[in-house]
This record gives C-alpha cells, structure tokens and sequence, in this order.
C-alpha cells in the first residue's frame, strides 16, 4: 500500500487571514527566535542548548505561519534522519516542533503543515517519516502507523581478561572528539538504529539527566549508560566506528551491576535479554512501505529522540 493514497481527500482551506506563510527561515536569526520562542510557550522546552552547538540541523526543512508583528503561529519541522532498519539504510525524516498556538487553533493550520511538509518530503524521494505524539490521531490519517517501542533487560555478562578502563567524556569539554565519533558511527543496532543523526545526539547530552558518557580505552566508542534506582545498568547508545559487547562495556567501566537494561536492539552486544513493552507516554510513528517496518521488536535509542 502507498501511504500516500491514505491521505484525507477533503483538503479543506484553512483561515490563514492576517497570516504569512514561509518556510525554511531557520537561517534568520528573527525567525530562529521566534520558533524557539513557540516551543518554550507551547512545550516548556527550551532549544538554546542549539546555539552553542552551532545552531539548527542545517538538514531541517520548517514550514509554518507568522503574524504580521513577526511572531510564528504555527509550525511543523522535518529533518534528515537516515535510519539502520533490518540491515539497509533508508532514507528518512523526523518530524517535531509541530505546534499551532491556542488562539489560532481549529482553523486548519496544522492540517496544512502535515499536507505541505508530506509533499516536501515526497519531493526529496524519502522512504520513511518518523515522529513521536501524544496525539497520534492526528497522523493516522495521512498513513502513519505506531511502531511499538520495547526495552531489552537480562542478566549481567560475565567478564573475562583484563579490562582495559574507560574515561569519563564531558560533552563540553570533549565536544570535538564527540563530533567525531557521531561522524564515523555505526548504527546501534541493525535491527532499527539512527544511521547519521549528530545534533539531537549532542543537544540530549544537555537534556537528559543523570547519563555518563565513557570513552572506551581504543578510543573507538563512546558509550551512554546510567545507573537506575534499582541497581541496574542502563545502556542508551553507542557511537563509534564500532559496537563493543555488553561484557567489554561492563568491564571498561568497571562496575558490577544487578542487572543490565538496554534501550537500544542487543543485536550487536552479544547478549541475550528478555524482550519488555514500552511504556512511554508518547507513541513512536512512522510512514513508510510497509516492507520497511521493522520485522522484529526494536526501539530507538533515547539519545535519538527528537
Ligand atoms: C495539535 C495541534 C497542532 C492542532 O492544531 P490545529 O491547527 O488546531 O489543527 P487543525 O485545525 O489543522 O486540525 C485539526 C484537525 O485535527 C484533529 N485533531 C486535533 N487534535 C487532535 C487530537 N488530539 N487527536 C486527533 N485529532 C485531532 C481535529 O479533529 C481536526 O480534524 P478535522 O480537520 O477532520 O476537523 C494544536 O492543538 C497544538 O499545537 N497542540 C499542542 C501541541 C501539540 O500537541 N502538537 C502536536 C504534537 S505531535
């Protein structure tokens, strides 16, 4: 089935009176304040972390109204996220930062946005659209379908030889060696992984709490994990030319935990866990083929969320 012939075939008009559509203004510094300015009036989340990290995903393809006094309305952002699924690399989008500000709300706008950057993302041939909602009835309509999301959770892998130690990076301090490392990656996973994602890697290193990141000793990886409540491993990502196993992370950082949880596919960490449903308040989305879904349960790491 073509998603595209999912699409409603009523498209109505929205009330764009008193509105200016554009789209791709990131590159205007008014424009770049007033979408983070909609997003901490919306959402409550605060986007400058961006700014230090040399500004917006240079791949993001926004479209959205304005008001004439300059302030964005609406918005809906799609970005280049080629993702690792069952072995190929697809050519993928996340989309994120949709919002409609309450006051112009019901007229139509978003259903615009989502028709608009459906199109633009058809035009740059992408075979996957990728999207986190707590609302996913506003997708479902246009071909999107949610993609469970599952953890992996077993025993600790027994150690052997002489563990080589790993250090703990900075992500500011050692945001060169980070870029480089997330430029050379290996997808997580090749199951369902993010193939070249760097920037929502770096900006989640500033927005998510209480996560480590260890350089292995050859230099090769780098790798997010935490200790959760209950005493045990929690593995987020892995970027690097290569993936080591579970056991030569657990040794390079020189801890001994109750148990392991991963929120990534295992497939690469020589380790054999019991599959978990997610519980997450938000459900992942994508449009795709259906050949292109996933044939087995995955996940994607939290290091990628958008
Ligand atoms: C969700 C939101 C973007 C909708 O904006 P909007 O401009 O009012 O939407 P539109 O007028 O274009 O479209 C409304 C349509 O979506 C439907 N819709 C609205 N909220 C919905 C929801 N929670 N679930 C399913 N459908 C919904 C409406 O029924 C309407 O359908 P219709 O066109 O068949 O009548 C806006 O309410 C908003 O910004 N909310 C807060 C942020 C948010 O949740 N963003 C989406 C994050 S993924």
């Amino acid at each position: 089935m073509n998603p595209s012939e999912k699409r409603p075939a009523d498209r109505k008009l929205s009330d764009r009176s008193g509105l200016f559509f554009r789209q791709d203004y990131f590159d205007d510094p008014a424009g770049w304040l007033a979408i983070k300015t909609l997003l901490i009036d919306i959402f409550n989340v605060d986007i400058s972390a961006l700014d230090g990290l040399g500004g917006h995903d240079r791949t993001s393809f926004p479209s959205a109204y304005f008001d004439g006094d300059g302030r964005c309305i609406a918005n809906l952002s799609a970005f280049s996220m080629p993702l690792m699924i069952d072995g190929r690399v697809i050519k993928a989008a996340g989309w994120q930062s949709g919002a409609v500000r309450p006051e112009y709300r019901g007229r139509g706008l978003y259903q615009d946005l989502i028709r608009i950057t459906l199109d633009r993302c058809e035009e740059r041939g992408l075979e996957a659209i990728v999207l986190y909602t707590d609302k996913p009835g506003l997708y479902t309509p246009h071909g999107f379908r949610i993609l469970p999301q599952y953890s992996f959770k077993g025993p600790t892998p027994a150690i052997s030889g002489t563990p080589r130690p790993a250090r703990l990076l900075d992500i500011n301090r050692d945001l060169d060696l980070l870029r480089k490392l997330l430029a050379d990656r290996m997808p997580v996973s090749s199951r369902f992984a993010v193939a070249d994602q760097r920037l929502m890697f770096l900006l989640n290193c500033h927005l998510i709490e209480d996560i480590s990141l260890s350089l292995l000793a050859d230099g090769e990886a780098v790798v997010v994990w935490r200790m959760t409540d209950n005493g045990a491993f929690q593995l987020l990502d892995i970027a690097g030319s290569r993936i080591p196993s579970l056991a030569e992370i657990i040794a390079a950082l020189g801890i001994a935990p109750a148990s392991v949880e991963t929120l990534v596919p295992p497939d690469r960490l020589s380790w054999e866990p019991t599959v978990i449903e997610g519980s997450g308040s938000e459900a992942f989305m994508m449009r795709a083929r259906d050949e292109l879904f996933p044939s087995g349960p995955t996940c994607i790491s939290p290091m990628a969320e958008f």
